[in-house]
């Protein structure tokens, strides 16, 4: 074999440095640094090690070209063999060399391991009887980044010139070690980026932990919706038939889908809990109905003023006092909102409010006044169209607080992503009025994730647990209707994406069975 000139080796080295620099994958990049200092070096084989959290050495690629063999890394053969620690009771690992220098810190170059007087070298010995093979020069280099820490060790075997084994020379050995520098750099910094990115991703986690902490009726939304969208993601991956079918998501892509997910509704941190758990009509910070109940109270009193003042008119009075309470139970029970307010009830609050009066600071007032008249006539749950623009607002905070941030290429359509999810597939949702060719599919799946989580929870407290044949049938209307996606629907009705999140969700009970073909705006995928 020929020795490798100058500009071979530095052609070699800029080739990896170039590949350090754009290899995603660790455990490839790892195996890449080893496949060159072994080119570079002309050595037998080589191991290359990474540095675990516990300060252990972990074999992650092996090779040995006598041998034939290629273990780890890219090969697949997975490596079983044990860690070794770096640190033996706290003190340098003498048994092992790589171990040796990673604590030492230093390259340890050995000439032949079988007269190596100052370095044990029982393990290659004892390896070497299993194999029939003959360890003979040793290198081995420790990978230390800038800042001195080791997160890695290469070690190659056996350096061979004309055919012959020989001891790495001083200028393969400065290769190696330009080369091992190089590499330390770029593990740090993907471990680094990987770091930053975990970091990113728990901050994601959180705020959707605290939104759904901050209110029951929130309950698990935000941790649910980005699970669903991922396996909704999946389905249409794995979907080779249909519309969908060459529609794929890449790692990046599922990645930032995630990230999306679980930012979907931060815009929440900034909704008020009086209006997010709003339970009554009347409920502010608290339920005002308690003042109208008072208020009644001194109507109450008032008559029985009157009473005794005109004790002919009392029949009369006692009568007014029965109306005054079954109004004031009306009230109490239409302040709930469970059921649409019919028009003649919206009338008969108006009228309660000019019925009775109560005295303050001498003037006769309208026992209800103008806002809880407007609150109490609310026909359908508990909102007034305020609150209920608060609680929409939420997603343009959502939009506005992600636009914000700096994203990173690789994450800069999580905006996008999770700002579409109270969108309409015919452009009647908000905040933003998109159409479905406005908007990119993974936040279509979002959409469907939103409203199906919504539907299909049993955890909130203002509404009964839906069976899983109620919620199917309600998401077929709106696919019917054009609300949410129909292709991306019937993917998730086709791959049962519905039943795979029912049995990680729902409550058993909730759960019945579904007849696919009865399922509303349904159509079957063929091929
Ligand atoms: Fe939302
Ligand atoms: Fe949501």
């Amino acid at each position: 074999m020929s020795k490798l000139n100058d500009a071979d080796a530095l052609k070699q080295l800029l080739a990896l440095s170039y590949r350090l620099s754009t290899e995603k994958n660790t455990t490839k990049l790892l195996e890449d640094i080893l496949m060159s200092a072994k080119a570079l070096t002309h050595a037998d084989g080589g191991t290359i090690y990474s540095v675990t959290d516990k300060n252990e050495l972990k074999f992650e690629t092996l090779v040995n070209d006598s041998l034939k063999l290629h273990m780890g890394g890219t090969s697949d053969t997975p490596i079983n063999f044990d860690c070794i620690p770096i640190y033996i009771e706290g003190q340098a690992n003498k048994d092992a060399l790589v171990a040796l220098a990673a604590a030492t810190h230093e390259t340890i170059n050995i000439e032949d391991a079988y007269q190596a007087k100052e370095h044990n070298t029982s393990a290659a010995r004892a390896m070497d009887k299993k194999t029939g093979y003959r360890t003979q020069s040793v290198l081995t280099v420790p990978l230390e980044n800038h800042e001195g820490d080791i997160n890695g060790v290469l070690q190659l075997i056996n350096a061979q010139s004309d055919e012959l084994v020989v001891p790495f020379d001083q200028k393969n050995t400065d290769l190696v070690l330009s080369l091992a520098s190089l590499a330390a750099v770029a593990l740090t910094n993907k471990q680094l980026i990987l770091d930053m990115e975990i970091l990113f991703q728990s901050l994601a986690k959180l705020i959707a932990q605290a939104i759904d902490e901050k209110s029951p009726y929130t309950g698990g939304h935000c941790r649910r919706v980005p699970e669903l969208t991922m396996m909704l993601a999946d389905a249409v991956n794995k979907v080779n038939i249909g519309p969908l079918s060459d529609f794929n998501l890449d790692n990046d892509e599922k990645h930032t889908l995630s990230v999306a997910g679980w930012l979907h509704d931060c815009g929440k941190i900034a909704t008020p809990e009086y209006i997010m758990d709003k339970s009554t009509k009347l409920e502010t910070v608290f339920d005002r109905i308690e003042l109208v109940s008072a208020k009644f109270e001194i109507v109450n009193k008032q008559f029985e003023i009157e009473a005794l003042k005109f004790p002919d008119k009392k029949a009369e009075v006692v009568q007014k006092q029965t109306q005054l309470m079954e109004d004031k139970a009306f009230l109490e029970r239409i302040n709930i909102g469970g059921e649409f307010l019919p028009q003649d009830d919206v009338e008969r609050v108006a009228q309660i409010a000019n019925e009775y009066k109560i005295e303050r600071n001498g003037e006769l007032e309208p026992v209800l006044t103008s806002t809880e008249v407007r609150y109490l006539q609310i026909q359908k749950g508990t909102l007034s169209d305020e609150e209920r623009n608060v609680i929409n607002h939420h997603i343009d905070i959502t939009i506005l607080l992600l636009e914000s941030l700096p994203f990173p290429k690789h994450l800069r359509n999580v905006p996008e992503y999770a700002g579409g999810h109270h969108e309409k597939m015919d452009g009647s949702g908000y905040p933003r009025g998109l159409t479905k060719d406005q908007m990119s599919l993974p936040a279509r799946m979002m959409a469907i994730a939103d409203i199906f989580e919504a539907l299909s929870a049993g955890d909130r407290p203002y509404k009964e647990a839906k069976k899983l044949s109620e919620c199917m049938k309600i998401m077929g209307f709106m696919s019917l209707d054009q609300h949410i996606d129909k292709d991306l629907f019937n993917v998730f009705i086709h791959e049962k994406v519905y039943l795979q999140y029912a049995d990680k969700f729902m409550n058993k009970k909730q759960i019945d069975l579904i007849d696919e073909t009865k399922i509303p705006g349904f159509s079957p995928l063929i091929s």
